[in-house]
């Protein structure tokens, strides 16, 4: 009934036992420097790490190994006489943009480092704060299950401070309804109510109602219909599903950056190697066509898109989308595309071409969040090929069941009064997104590029101060609450939420250049 999906567990083939047993070792001893003395099993992944890989003595490569589920940047130094020393490794001062991996082979021993992201390579004797040196006892055999996941840097900060925030300008939705609200917007609040009064609180239709799976399909073209969407707990649980289904250990998967870390940290966690394809302030945010071509090879299956962006709020035309659709086309690989934002464009008559309408091999993952600004009815869903459907659905009877059905009964009301909806949505992004404009030509050492869609934008600043440091140090001032550039990779940035109550965000701008002042005192 359904197609074949990935295998997972077709990785550890009696040839790949090598392999198999060196992702077992990374994964299992994931922040420590581990020496293992496994006798004639690491004296044989050496000598196969250099008969397969090609790897030259001592060399180090950014290649990583081949098939093995080791993060992008990973670095491998091939069969040495001993194992090389932290202090011996080579020695960078730019902070790390992931997690790196570092896999030591000798004669005698495997040893595995795992550097976590942000630190930095030092000379003799400084190491990486967050890698330990300690010396284990051999480690036992980690089963594949044991699998780890990059913490969420974003969701993180916005949980440790957006309770206590005086000015919340980090949000992302556009400034939520209520339930109040949104009866209204329907124009028939007796109606919907008894409808919801009446409601069977079973598990309710295990897609997603026909009616909602409708009123999804009509915001695409003609090549998306009921039968091509799923709901899901969000667009991070539509995004989840999506890469879950997709992504085959291995294999290498372009992710553009900055964005959403969901999109590269769960194909990582999924043994993939993920390039990255880093969005340009120079270049207005927008991908680089040829630069993504160069960075997919035979073994791209999957290229990962955010449009519009978070947190840039860059929005990809149809034109140059088709270019994308083109690198995916000639490597026959999925085209992921997170478009959340989509239907928030600033610039009245444009609308963010969908992946799902350009591309056969298109999946587009949406929610009620952030333009229909409803965060809390944890509705998202996937639209795409029939293929990429049933494989989501085979990860998603895992996870979800069914989404709850009186959040499928309401996000059919707001979607079905879609037009309501979003000329609110954009009259708050509108308005805000100039008062915004406003206040950056006002602070001579804020820049922008200019957000064309979204709720988002990155701001840079002129000051010597690191963005989690500016970006605790302003709350902790004023509770002014923005989300660190680092999230992003981007230093000394932060990520703007604009689309708030009004008040919230003018108090919460007046908010952050008092903390200008302070820094300039
Ligand atoms: C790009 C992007 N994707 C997905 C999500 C998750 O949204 P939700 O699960 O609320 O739909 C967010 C939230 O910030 C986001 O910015």
């Amino acid at each position: 009934m359904r197609a074949a999906g990935p295998r997972r567990h077709s990785r550890v083939r009696e040839s790949d036992h090598v392999r198999a047993h060196v992702e077992t070792k990374v994964r299992g001893i994931r922040g420590q420097l581990v020496t293992q003395q496994p006798g004639g099993e690491a004296a044989g992944a050496a000598a196969e790490l250099q008969h397969h890989r090609g790897l030259r003595e001592g060399a180090v490569g950014r290649k990583g190994v081949e098939g093995a589920a080791l993060a992008e940047g990973s670095r491998v130094l091939g069969a040495a006489d001993e194992i090389v020393e932290p202090s011996r490794l080579p020695v960078s001062d730019e902070p790390l943009r992931h997690s790196e991996v570092i896999l030591l082979a000798s004669p005698q021993r495997l040893a595995v480092a795992v550097l976590r992201r942000g630190c930095r390579l030092a000379p003799a004797g400084g190491g990486c704060p967050h890698s330990s040196e300690r010396r284990l006892p051999p480690a036992p055999e980690v089963p594949e299950a044991s699998l780890r996941i990059e913490p969420f840097f974003v969701e993180q900060w916005m949980n440790a401070h957006e309770t206590t925030a005086t000015w919340n300008i980090a949000e992302t939705c556009v400034h939520s309804l209520t339930l109040d609200e949104l009866l209204e917007l329907s124009g028939d609040a007796d109606g919907v109510l008894r409808r919801l009064r009446e409601t069977w609180l079973g598990y309710g239709e295990i897609t997603g109602s026909p009616r909602l799976r409708a009123a999804i399909a009509a915001l695409y073209g003609a090549r998306i219909t009921a039968d091509h969407v799923l709901t899901a707990n969000g667009a991070i649980g539509a995004n989840f599903l999506a890469l879950y289904a997709l992504v085959e250990p291995g294999t290498t998967v372009v992710s553009v950056q900055p964005t959403y870390q969901q999109l590269f940290s769960v194909p990582e966690s999924l043994g993939a190697e993920v390039r990255e394809l880093r969005l340009r302030e120079e270049d207005g945010y927008l991908p680089d066509v040829d630069a993504l071509r160069a960075l997919t090879d035979e073994r791209t299956r999957l290229l990962v898109l955010n449009n519009p962006n978070n947190p840039t709020g860059a929005l990809i035309d149809e034109p140059l989308l088709r270019e994308i659709v083109e690198v995916a086309r000639e490597r026959d690989a999925w085209l992921v595309c997170d478009e959340v934002y989509r239907r928030l464009e600033h610039e009245p008559g444009t609308t963010a071409p969908s992946v799902a309408d350009l591309y056969e091999k298109g999946v587009s993952s949406g929610s009620m969040s952030k333009s229909y600004s409803l965060a809390g009815l944890r509705t998202g869903w996937v639209a795409g090929p029939r293929e990429v459907i049933e494989r989501c659905l085979d990860v998603r009877d895992y996870t979800t069941i069914s989404a709850g059905v009186l959040d499928d009964a309401l996000a059919t009301v707001a979607l079905e009064h879609v037009d309501a909806v979003l000329e609110r949505s954009l009259e708050i992004v509108r308005g805000n997104l100039a008062a915004v404009d406003a206040w950056i030509a006002r602070e001579p050492r804020l820049r922008y590029v200019r957000p064309r869609a979204g709720t988002t934008a990155l701001v840079r600043y002129d000051y010597d101060v690191p963005s989690v440091d500016f970006c605790q140090s302003m709350f902790d001032l004023n509770g002014a609450f923005v989300m660190p550039g680092i999230a992003f990779g981007e230093e000394h940035s932060f990520r703007l939420g604009y689309a708030c109550a009004r008040d919230v965000l003018e108090g919460g701008l007046d908010a952050v250049s008092a903390y200008l002042r302070s820094l300039e005192g």
